[in-house]
Order: structure tokens, then C-alpha cells, then sequence
């Protein structure tokens, strides 16, 4: 089974986990990025079981009309129901690293207001310990220089992502050999540098459940 195929056996057992508890007033919050894309593409078929969607990016939010469904802002909802999308990292206790594609600041906002996040990955994401993917940092870009040398004194080394504007106008850093051993201190404490708009640590708001594909089938993984 290639990467591809597993990303879109993934993305269907989303669908059949989650398109049966729909109801036709209900909105749900899509994320972002090739594992998601598949997700989007498969949910067209059902866009008749729910209201309308909330994407963690433009990207996202083009895909989805792009498939007749519509697209709300988040202000105009009370909640979602269900958050659907991938990551970077997931460690056993379904903490994530994700912002691999720069969208985590609107990833964790809309994680953050739906009922149940489902995370949907290869195992090619699943580690013991976070941070040997590079840790995304949304960053206004004033603070660039001073956030750096911040993470600096955090033992991580920063990277500038170049060529990057998150959607929100901000720079991303990505901090290399980090040493990632308490998931949710690392979140508060990166999170409190100012200048610092997300940590795509999601550890404070982790995933409650897990879809993992691997070649020989998917796994289901709850939170503990
Ligand atoms: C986007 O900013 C990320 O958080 C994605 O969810 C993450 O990078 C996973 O992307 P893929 O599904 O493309 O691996």
C-alpha cells in the first residue's frame, strides 16, 4: 500500500466513523493538508447528511466549496460537532504536533470549539516522543528575531520558514531538536513567549480519538 492509499483509507474510516452521527443541521470543522484533502474529497459524497463546514484554512475552505459544500465562518456557529484532520507527530497519549502546512493557529482555534476532534494519519506519524518533526511556532512577524532567541534558551533551534505567510499574515518558525518531555508545559510555556500567536503543539487540546492507517489495515486509537 503506497502513502497515498493510506491516507485515503484513513480518510474513509473517518467517514464511516463519523458521517452515521451527523445530523442535518450539524457543522464540522475540517482541517488541513494532503491527509484532509482526502477526507474533503470523500466527504462530498455525504454533503447532503450535514449543514455546512469550518475550514482550518483558505485552502481548505476552496477545496470544500470547490465540492458544493458550504463554508461558514466560525463566528456565525455555536460549536461544532466534529473536527476532522491529520498531523505532523501523535505520541501514545494522542498529544500532536502539527502546522506542517503553517495553518495550526486556525487548526487549534477550530479544534478548540468542536466537540470531538478525530485525528486521521499514517503510521508514519506515530512516535514515542514528539519533536523530531520540527516544531511549527506561529510568530507575528515583529517578534521573529526576539521569538527566536527565546526558543533558543528553550534548548530548540529555530529555523525562519522562508517564503511563508500563514494565513493570519504571520512567520513560522520551526524549532529543530527540541526536547519535547512534557507536551502540555512545552505548549504553555512557548505560548507564553509574546510574539508568539500558536505552538502547533496540541497537547492542552489533544485529539480524542485516533485513526491510524497502516498497510496491513486501520487502527483506532482513544485518548486516555
Ligand atoms: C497543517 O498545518 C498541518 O497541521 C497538517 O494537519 C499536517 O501537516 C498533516 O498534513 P498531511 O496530512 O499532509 O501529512
Amino acid at each position: 500500500m503506497t502513502q497515498d492509499e493510506m491516507k485515503q483509507a484513513v480518510a474513509q474510516a473517518a467517514i464511516d466513523y463519523v458521517v452515521p452521527k451527523l445530523k442535518s443541521d450539524d457543522i464540522i470543522g475540517i482541517g488541513t493538508g494532503s491527509t484532509a484533502n482526502c477526507f474533503i474529497d470523500a466527504l462530498a459524497q455525504h454533503k447532503d447528511k450535514f449543514q455546512s463546514a469550518v475550514a482550518s484554512s483558505e485552502a481548505s475552505a476552496d477545496r470544500l466549496r470547490s465540492h458544493g459544500i458550504e463554508v461558514v465562518d466560525l463566528n456565525q456557529t455555536g460549536g461544532l460537532e466534529f473536527y476532522v484532520d491529520g498531523a505532523d507527530e501523535f505520541d501514545p497519549h494522542l498529544n500532536l504536533i502539527k502546522g506542517g502546512g503553517a495553518a495550526l493557529t486556525r487548526e487549534k482555534i477550530v479544534a478548540g470549539a468542536s466537540k470531538e476532534f478525530v485525528c486521521i494519519v499514517d503510521q508514519s506519524k506515530q512516535v514515542d516522543l514528539l519533536g523530531a518533526f520540527p516544531l511549527p511556532v506561529e510568530v507575528i512577524p515583529m517578534a521573529r528575531s526576539f521569538v527566536a532567541r527565546e526558543l533558543v534558551k528553550l534548548g530548540g533551534e529555530p529555523e525562519y520558514r522562508q517564503g511563508v505567510v500563514t494565513d493570519n499574515g504571520n512567520i513560522i518558525l520551526d524549532v529543530h531538536n527540541m526536547s519535547i518531555l512534557d507536551p502540555k508545559a512545552a505548549e504553555d510555556q512557548i505560548n507564553n513567549i509574546a510574539g508568539v500567536v500558536t505552538v502547533g503543539l496540541f497537547a492542552l487540546r489533544g485529539a480524542d480519538l485516533l485513526i491510524m492507517s497502516t498497510p496491513e489495515g486501520v487502527e483506532v486509537i482513544k485518548a486516555d
